[in-house]
């Protein structure tokens, strides 16, 4: 058996307000052998992680080797908890700070891990490239993302998986493609 991917979702109202997030959570829902989710403002809604949840939160990165963030894109970055998250959980001599250490052994429990980014962005593809009103591409985007894995000595797939235009007429048809290209796309990394 394929070993699990864990997928930390960011979204302030995933069982509420969200359209995109929403249907891919559930999709993930289906492969329960698959994808272990952690849905982070469900879990802290006060947006507070104290030590248990570090603790917590550590436990879930050091049992897989390929972790997901999925989230809507909110000024070009993920929303503040995932933030909030990062600056938690990835602490030093724990994440860093024992570049002597071997992977997996404090100050370096996230070397040779695989991320990867799945985001959805109100606007649509053709701003997101260096003549539209972006300016920048997707891969540009998670550029924070890219080098955080790179300086934990882990590893960040440098596309994220993007569905842009969720502000406009994106139809339930769209929405379900996205669904199983999403899957396909997390089979596949
Ligand atoms: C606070 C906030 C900031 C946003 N910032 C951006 C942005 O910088 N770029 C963008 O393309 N869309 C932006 N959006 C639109 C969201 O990306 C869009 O609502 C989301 O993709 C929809 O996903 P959902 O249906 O799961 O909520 C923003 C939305 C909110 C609420």
């Amino acid at each position: 058996m394929p070993a699990r991917t864990l997928v930390i979702i960011a979204h302030p109202d995933l069982s509420g307000a969200s359209r995109v997030n929403r249907r891919w959570a559930a999709e993930l829902d289906r492969f329960p052998d698959e994808f272990d989710v952690r849905d982070l403002y469900a879990l802290y809604p006060d947006g507070v992680l104290d030590e248990a949840a570090v603790a917590a939160e550590r436990a879930a990165l050091e049992e897989h080797d390929l972790i997901v963030f999925q989230f809507p894109v909110y000024w070009y970055s993920a929303p503040a908890l995932l933030r909030t998250w990062t600056d938690e959980v990835y602490g030093f001599g724990w994440a860093y700070g024992g570049e002597q250490a071997a992977p997996g052994e404090p100050g370096r429990k996230l070397a040779g891990k695989r991320f990867a980014v799945a985001m959805c962005t109100g606007d649509i593809e053709a701003n997101y490239r260096a003549e539209g009103t972006v300016g920048f591409t997707p891969s540009e985007v998670i550029i924070p993302f890219r080098a955080t894995a790179n300086y934990v000595g882990a590893s960040c797939e440098p596309e994220p998986f993007t569905l842009f235009g969720t502000e406009g007429d994106l139809s339930d048809g769209e929405l379900e493609r996205s669904a199983s290209s999403y899957i396909s796309w997390l089979r596949a990394l």
